[in-house]
């Protein structure tokens, strides 16, 4: 199906045509088109055309208005203030519209023009540790990006550069060779996510004492780790081992969240071994990394230590060891020549910024960034609890994720039983929809607001019915479907025809932005966006449900039939954007 010009960008071409023909010379000028609270749209454009040009802006504007040529979209346009255009657009342009929309899958929805490669590196846990509230925020925004960014016709890679190599496994690696039956069980299936977590935990905790006290123990764990990075065929099976209790428990938590993470996607810090070397040759035979007390480093002017010291990017360090830079850099090098990416999106924590600065500023000065490869940390802000410090268990503990997503899940069935009795909910619906509405508040939540910004983490709030939550949206969805359910023979049909009531107007231009939104949000990075335009959506929507009957009382049936129409899409637009973001929409609620 081919996509729907929205009403902004066919008003925003008039204009353009009602420009160009009061003022040649202007070319291609932008009249600044938005939506606005006096009229459907205003343009600012005039002023600043009338300014350059050093002419009257009323005069100027008016002019443009009569050099519109005649269309049955616009309805009114009024030079206002300074030289503002105030514009209406027909009712039957918007039924027209929203039909168009409806006829298609994609809502109407265009493919991006550029669309290229988006490799992106999101939900990135380490192996052998618990995932915490910051591996969320990672998978719930890489999540929605993806999604976001595909359904705009991007080609999208997902990389989960899970933290799978560094010292601390010659520790564990030895300790299980000492304990050998330390992992065992009878078969994977049989391990739960939690216990294998378990499992790894107390490896962990016991090693780590015996590291802390034991100094021939210590010595055995440091020679483990030159095995390991020789390839050692003994060590690195155990290593294995590791790495896969791991991803039992990965995947059990990506599971609970919903979430589909394929095997093959997962290459972790590990994966990139056999480019380091490599890697570090190019940055020294070309000199953009230099030895530097026996390091292999980077020097950037505008970073500097405390001392006022240049901080360089070490990317080998002085025992010939590799770390986490060396492998990104060489994760850079694979995305690009293998991968064939065009952008490379990071979702990673703040805190790492000024890594991500050096690394992308190195990785330029290879050559391996260009103008035709660009590379963006989409970076977000640390989760607060509700006494707004970092996020700590009462005894400062970092919060298990599992735990969280575990209560989000029985808050939210709470909520859903509470009403369930009048809706007719079967118990297993009430278990599904309480997952569904669980998973959705803490995703939600997460989206709602500029990745950038940290959040507080507060169930309470997540899980109300009335605000900014997914809550609100999945019931508003839910109602619609109902509506569907007593609507008998009616059916949604457009009549272009009908004069539409103010509720029916803004919902069906807000109806119409969805493909522009979509689209933003996937320019900027900014799924929050597309969150906004949702609630704002199911906001008109409850006051257009408020205001305009849709079967009781009942309206003459071209009216109960446009209503179907603005109902119909409204869900469709709902559903398609929640899954965007990842969140269900059950459609019983
Ligand atoms: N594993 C890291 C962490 O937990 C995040 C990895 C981010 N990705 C990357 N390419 N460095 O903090």
């Amino acid at each position: 199906m081919a996509s729907v010009p929205s009403l902004a960008s066919t008003v925003q071409q008039r204009l353009a045509e009602g420009l160009s023909a009061a003022l040649p010379e202007a070319g291609s000028a932008d009249p600044l088109l938005r939506r606005s609270d006096r009229a459907d749209f205003q343009a600012n454009g005039v002023l600043a055309l009338a300014k350059q040009l050093k002419g009257n802006p009323r005069e100027l504007a008016t002019k443009v208005v009569e050099g519109i040529p005649a269309n049955d979209v616009l309805r009114e346009i009024e030079v206002s203030g300074p030289g503002f255009l105030n514009i209406t657009v027909t009712d039957e342009a918007i039924v027209r519209t929203l039909a168009a929309r409806a006829a298609d899958a994609r809502l109407g929805v265009p493919y991006a023009e550029n669309a290229g490669t988006t490799v992106i590196d999101y939900a990135q846990p380490n192996v052998a540790k618990e995932m915490h509230v910051g591996h969320l925020r990672s998978a719930v925004i890489g999540a929605a990006m993806v999604q976001i960014l595909e359904f705009t016709g991007e080609k999208v890679v997902r990389r989960h550069h899970i933290g799978d190599w560094g010292t601390q496994f010659g520790m564990l690696i030895q300790y299980l060779m000492e304990h050998p039956h330390e992992l065992d069980h009878k078969s994977d299936d049989e391990v739960s996510g939690e216990e294998a977590m378990s499992n790894l935990n107390r490896l962990y905790k016991a090693s780590r004492a015996l590291f802390d006290s034991d100094e021939e123990f210590k010595t055995r764990a440091r020679a483990r780790v030159v095995d390991l990075q020789a390839g050692d065929e003994q060590t690195r099976a155990l290593w294995q081992r590791f790495v896969d209790e791991s991803k039992i428990y990965f995947y059990s938590v990506f599971d609970k969240l919903d979430m589909d993470i394929e095997d093959a996607d997962v290459v972790g810090e590990s994966g990139y071994n056999d480019m380091l070397v490599e890697t570090c040759r190019i940055l020294e035979e070309s000199g953009v990394a230099v030895r530097s007390n026996g390091a292999l480093c980077v020097f950037f002017d505008d970073v500097k230590g405390p001392d006022g010291n240049p901080t360089p990017l070490i990317v080998q360090k002085s025992d010939g060891g590799f770390g986490y830079a060396a492998t990104d850099l060489s994760a850079i090098r694979d995305r690009v020549r293998n991968l064939k990416a065009t952008t490379l999106l990071y979702v990673v924590d703040a805190r790492q910024s000024l890594h991500f600065k050096m690394v992308f500023e190195t990785a330029r000065r290879a050559g391996w960034l260009n103008d035709e490869v660009k590379a963006v940390q989409l970076a977000f802000g640390t989760v607060l609890g509700k006494d707004g410090k970092p996020f700590k268990t009462r005894e400062g503990e970092t919060v298990r994720l599992v735990d969280l997503l575990d209560e989000a899940v029985d808050r939210a069935t709470a909520v859903v039983g509470e009403k369930a009795e009048k809706v007719g909910l079967t118990e297993t619906e009430i278990v599904e929809n309480g997952q569904y509405v669980g998973i959705g508040a803490v995703k939600y939540a997460d989206l709602s607001t500029s990745a950038a910004r940290d959040y507080k983490f507060d169930l309470d709030q997540m899980v109300s019915l009335n605000g900014d939550t997914s809550v609100y949206l999945q019931y508003a969805y839910a109602r619609i479907k109902s509506i569907f359910g007593k609507a008998g023979d009616r059916t949604p049909v457009a009549h272009p025809e009908l004069e539409l009531a103010p509720a029916e107007r803004a919902l069906g231009l807000h109806l119409d932005q969805f493909g522009e939104t979509v689209h933003e949000a996937a320019a900027e990075y900014a799924p929050h966006k597309l969150t906004a335009y949702l609630y704002q959506l199911a906001s008109l929507y409850t006051t257009f449900y408020d205001q305009c009957p849709v079967i009781k009382p009942a309206p003459a049936k071209e009216v109960a039939e446009n209503r179907l129409l603005l109902c119909d899409l409204t869900a469709r637009t709902l559903h398609q954007g929640m899954a965007l973001l990842g969140i269900r929409t059950p459609e019983r609620l």
